[in-house]
């Protein structure tokens, strides 16, 4: 059946804009990304794979306790609870995608263990390439999707409103033409911020601009400040982009060490090497800044894994190697590297913004479900599900025909390529894993004499301003006391 109404304009090619467009069905959907092959969004990069409570000596209860743990009690209760209960279904969902996940050689599926969680409960796929593995199934679905409507190449810059409500959008391609694609509704699933940092583990396009073109908008943005720092990304020096290693290595064994071979971790937390992220990230950065100066750097110590490389940890063997670093032999140099935003655009269960039309889901949205600091393996679990639910609620809501002035949001000119360089080291310094308020106030008077010359200058102005708003540390948001040497 044909259906009359605009199309619902899904922009982001991870794995919350498939599932969204995926349950849209049978309302149409155009499905704009940056690639023109859906490659490049961070989801395809993820390792870790999909926490859920499987075991039956686990449970959503417990799950959800590790989860609120972890976001240092800043989360919203009942989307955490609502999140750790539907994941048990989320994998059987993926499982009908045709994502075939690791097993045992008994047949169960293998559940592996991450920071901050108590027990066994992440499922992995292809070993450590579980994100690839999803969206190409994902893809596969949405390829052949009547539904759905693939425009790659594509870069949202300017959303339409009529009568206060979003309506379209402009993106650019690749030859700088312009393309305005009137919407039913709009949905930004552009990912996170990582890439706005100096070291990251996202892909360069994980630049904020969906958080910037909604916040242009005028969509609610919150808890900016807290940014979540992976510990342990390959330290390759000068680099932007920085391969993964995944904690599923410390799940397995692997440990960290000093420059002087010192275990890092012990002692200081119950949970040693596999303490919640923002605990580990922290103390590698501070162990790093220490043996900078005795000429040193931080390193992974995998020796004791006694797992295939070849099929439990592909991606990280393959980056090493690349490197001139065999992990099966050698200890592997690490580095924190931002990694994921909790924060973002403010949106309800459903994924409806402060705008109407506007609706957001994966990592640029906040519904509040990771709190201050987001369970490892929560990610994708939250793309799935806040994804799908968002898609329903899409295909069961009426298209409003606004007939008002319209007007554009726009997201504004980028920086020129050496000024974004500046702003990602600013950002590193002033909101890296260890902040200071008087360097975050330093800073901020030196991104306000950017003023008007780029959206990512204004977006990291909107992080240090949220970050010099919370006085007290709380999960990822660490400010460091005065007197404190890191
Ligand atoms: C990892 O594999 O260490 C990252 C998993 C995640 O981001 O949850």
């Amino acid at each position: 059946m044909k259906h009359p109404r605009a199309p619902i304009v899904v922009i982001g090619g991870g794995v919350a804009g498939l599932a969204t467009a995926l349950a849209a069905a049978p309302a149409p959907v155009r499905l704009l990304c940056r690639a023109i092959d859906g490659t490049g969004s961070a989801s395809a990069l993820a390792q870790g794979g999909i926490a859920a409570a499987l075991d039956p000596a686990d449970s959503p209860l417990a799950h959800t306790e590790d989860t609120l743990v972890a976001g240092a009690h800043h989360n919203n209760v009942a989307m955490v609870r609502w999140l750790c209960a539907q994941a048990p279904e989320a994998i059987a969902w993926l499982q009908a995608q045709g994502v075939a996940f690791d097993r045992d050689a008994g047949g169960a599926l293998k559940l592996g263990r991450e920071g901050g969680h108590r027990v066994a409960r992440i499922v992995h796929a292809g070993g450590d390439a579980s994100g690839a593995v999803l969206l190409r199934a994902l893809l596969a679905k949405a390829q052949c999707a009547a539904h759905i409507q693939w425009r790659g190449g594509l870069d949202a810059d300017a959303l339409l409103l009529r009568d206060g409500a979003v309506c379209g959008v402009r993106a650019i391609d690749g030859q700088g033409r312009q393309h305005v694609i009137e919407a039913s509704a709009v949905v930004l699933a552009t990912g996170g911020i990582g890439a706005l940092f100096a070291c990251t583990s996202n892909p360069s396009g994980a630049d904020g601009s969906g958080l910037a073109l909604g916040m242009a908008a005028g969509a609610r943005a919150r808890d900016l400040e807290f940014v979540q720092f992976h510990p342990t990304a390959l330290d390759v020096p000068g680099a932007h982009c920085l391969p993964l290693i995944t904690e599923a290595l410390r799940g397995a064994g692997a440990r960290l060490r000093d420059a002087g071979g010192r275990l890092l971790m012990e002692g200081l937390h119950p949970l040693g090497d596999l303490a919640p992220r923002d605990v580990v990230a922290r103390r590698v950065w501070q162990a790093r800044r220490q043996a900078r100066r005795d000429d040193g750097r931080v390193w992974l110590d995998a020796s004791a894994i006694t797992a295939e490389w070849e099929t439990a940890f592909p991606t990280v063997l393959a980056a090493c190697l690349k490197h001139g670093i065999d992990p099966r032999r050698q200890p592997i140099p690490v580095t924190p590297a931002a990694h994921f935003h909790m924060g973002g655009l403010v949106v309800d269960g459903d994924g409806r913004t402060s705008v109407p039309g506007l609706y957001a889901a994966g990592e640029v949205a906040c519904n509040g479900v990771h709190g201050a600091n987001r369970l490892a393996s929560n990610s994708l679990l939250e793309g799935i599900l806040c994804g799908r639910r968002l898609g329903a609620v899409l295909a069961a809501t009426p298209a409003v025909v606004g007939r008002g002035e319209h007007r554009w949001a726009e997201r504004g000119s980028a920086l020129a390529a050496t000024d974004l360089s500046r702003l990602r080291d600013l950002l590193w310094q002033a909101a890296g894993p260890v902040r200071r308020t008087e360097s975050l106030r330093h800073y901020l008077l030196q991104l306000m004499a950017w003023q008007g010359q780029g959206w990512q200058a204004r977006l990291a102005q909107s992080l240090l301003d949220a970050a010099l708003q919370r006085h007290e540390s709380l999960g990822a948001h660490y400010i460091a006391a005065p007197e404190m040497d890191v």
